[in-house]
């Protein structure tokens, strides 16, 4: 137990859903001596009218100096980080389809120790990219370390309609796994697709599946990662989820230490 972050308050604010980021920011900020509050939002004022913006106001005159957010709506999280006194702290923990940077970060720390040179990787992705805003923060982040070659493996539907061209699009899951270093399998984000791209996604898993079968066309030493949750059976077999190419525990473990060594960064040079 450290006490870099004594007497400071930080508030994780989830209007999502959350296992891993809430609870690894939670421990990473108490490991580091900090108060940590986790605001329940179904008992909160927000019940009786209080706008969002009002609550994080309230809460930072209370002394909170750290506000971890997740919200469906990116542009939320922006207005907050205007709304906030100069020095108060935001951390984005995932706005809408855009951005989770401190999962990217924990993606590459993960990928790091194990493949350290970024620059000739091949690295798939596979499943519901297009929703997904870890693959969008992934990509950028990992873009700004090297010039790996990433293929992203899904149905037209599931890819971003915006694509920088040194990224490739392969709908055949084979193909687009040959010679693959890095996997990262992403679950299809039912709250964010329509119903009728929904309805046509219903051979998803016979088609896009990552099973030990199909991994086979990847190298000998691929990595499996997963940013979770995983819906096993759709994006990812049980065995390649437990196999022993999976290090998808390990990027849950990473994720405390990233987001401590996160917490302290930004404790030197804000709050
Ligand atoms: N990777 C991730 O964001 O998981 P949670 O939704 O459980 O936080």
């Amino acid at each position: 137990m450290l006490n870099t972050l004594s007497g400071k308050i930080i508030a994780n604010l989830f209007f999502e859903p959350s296992t891993r980021t809430l609870n690894s920011f939670e421990i990473a900020a108490k490991r580091l001596g900090a108060f940590v509050l986790n605001t329940r939002l179904d008992t909160s004022s927000l019940a009786k009218g209080e706008t969002v913006f009002d609550m994080v106001k309230n809460l930072e005159a209370m002394g909170a100096s750290v506000f971890i957010i997740r919200h469906s709506n990116q542009k939320v999280i922006e207005e907050m980080s205007q709304q906030l006194n100069p020095q108060t702290t935001l951390i984005n923990a995932g706005g809408g389809e855009e951005e989770h940077p401190s999962q990217a970060l924990l993606d590459l720390f993960t990928i790091s120790c194990h493949k350290p040179h970024f620059h000739h990787l091949t690295i798939a992705m596979i499943g519901d990219i297009r929703h997904s805003r870890v693959a969008h923060s992934f990509i950028s982040a990992i873009t700004k370390f090297g010039k790996p070659n990433i293929r992203l493996i899904a149905p037209l539907s599931l890819v971003p309609s915006h694509l920088n061209n040194t990224i490739s699009v392969i709908n055949n899951i084979e193909e687009g796994l040959k010679g693959a270093d890095v996997v990262i399998c992403l679950r299809l984000q039912k709250e964010r697709i329509d119903e009728k791209t929904w309805a046509s996604l219903q051979d998803f898993s016979a088609d896009y599946c990552l099973t030990e079968e199909r991994l086979q066309y990847a190298k000998p030493d691929v990595i499996v990662m997963h940013p979770g949750p995983m819906n096993r059976g759709v994006e990812i077999s049980n065995a390649v989820a437990d196999g022993k190419q999976s290090i998808i525990l390990e990027q849950v473990n990473n994720g405390v230490a990233i987001r401590m060594a996160l917490l302290e960064l930004l404790s030197s040079v804000s709050f």
